[in-house]
C-alpha cells in the first residue's frame, strides 16, 4: 500500500505543490472516484488512478549507471555545488531516482543511481557483502603487512572497525582496494591509517558492474543482463511479495 500523493510524485507528473492543488481540485480519480486526499493509501499494484482523466502510470524502476566526474556531490540537492542530478537528463529525474551510496566531492567513477529503495538498500548493506573496487594513486608504499591489515580488518585512529577489505598493490604509489561497505571517507582513512594517503581516487567496480567504457559525467540505464545479474546479487527481482524485504528474514 502506498500514500496516493507519493504515487503521484513518483509518477513524476507534477512537483508536490501541484499535486496539491489538482487533489484540491478533484482532478485525481482512484479507481474512478475522486480522491482529495492525499494521504490516501492505494495498492499501487492494482489501483487505477488517473489525473485530469489521463491514466497515470505506476513508476517504472530504473537504475542507472554514471561515472561521476570529480567537482560534483552524490546528493540530490546542495545549496553550493553543482550535484549528480545535474548530469541527469530530465527523463530521469522525474523517475524520481536517487544515488546509491556515496561518492566524495573529488572522488570519480562508477555511481549508481535508483528509485528502488529496497536495491538501493542491499546495495549499501554491509550485510549483502557487495563489493566495491576503486583505483587509488597515493602517496607513500604499500606492503605485504598492509595487504594482511587489511584482510584482517582495519581499526582506525578513531577506533572504526572496518570490515576485512582487500588491498592490491599495482606499483609505486598505485593501489586497488575492494571493500563491502561504505563508511565515511573509508578508503581515504584506510589508506592513510597505513602511512599512503590518496591523492586520486575513482571507482571501478560495483558487485559485477563496471564503466565498460561509459565516459565521464555519463550517464546510461543498466542493461537487461546487468540487471538480472544485479538481482541475483541483492536478491531483488521485481515483483517482490510483500514481506520483509530482508532475505534472512522468514516472511
Ligand atoms: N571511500 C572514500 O574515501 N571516498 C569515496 O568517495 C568512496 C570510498
Amino acid at each position: 500500500m502506498q500514500r496516493l500523493d507519493k504515487y503521484l510524485s513518483d509518477a513524476g507528473c507534477a512537483s508536490r505543490r501541484e499535486l496539491k492543488a489538482l487533489l484540491r481540485a478533484g482532478a485525481v480519480r482512484v479507481n474512478g472516484l475522486v480522491v482529495t486526499d492525499g494521504a490516501a493509501k492505494l495498492d499501487e499494484q492494482t489501483a487505477a488512478v488517473t489525473l485530469n482523466g489521463q491514466p497515470v502510470e505506476r513508476r517504472r524502476r530504473v537504475v542507472l549507471l554514471m561515472n561521476k566526474p570529480a567537482g560534483y556531490v552524490t546528493s540530490t540537492e546542495d545549496p553550493r555545488d553543482l550535484t549528480v542530478m545535474d548530469l541527469l537528463p530530465e527523463q530521469w529525474k522525474k523517475q524520481a531516482v536517487a544515488p546509491v551510496g556515496r561518492l566524495d566531492k573529488q572522488t570519480e567513477g562508477l555511481l549508481l543511481l535508483t528509485n528502488d529503495g529496497v536495491l538501493a538498500h542491499r546495495l549499501i548493506s554491509p550485510r549483502y557483502r557487495v563489493e566495491k573496487s576503486y583505483y587509488a594513486r597515493h602517496e607513500g608504499e604499500v606492503g605485504p603487512d598492509d595487504v594482511q591489515a587489511f584482510r584482517e580488518g582495519l581499526v582506525l585512529g578513531d577506533g572504526t572497525r572496518c570490515l576485512p577489505a582487500r588491498l592490491e598493490p599495482l606499483g609505486p604509489g598505485e593501489s586497488r582496494i575492494t571493500v563491502t561497505e561504505g563508511k565515511y571517507h573509508q578508503v581515504r582513512r584506510m589508506m592513510a591509517s597505513r602511512g599512503a594517503p590518496v591523492v586520486y581516487l575513482r571507482r571501478e567496480r560495483e558487485g559485477m558492474l563496471t564503466l565498460n567504457g561509459l565516459g565521464p559525467g555519463q550517464v546510461r540505464e543498466l542493461n537487461a543482463e546487468e540487471t538480472a545479474a544485479i538481482d541475483r546479487l541483492c536478491g531483488t527481482a521485481v515483483p517482490r511479495d510483500s514481506g520483509s524485504d530482508d532475505p534472512l528474514v522468514q516472511n
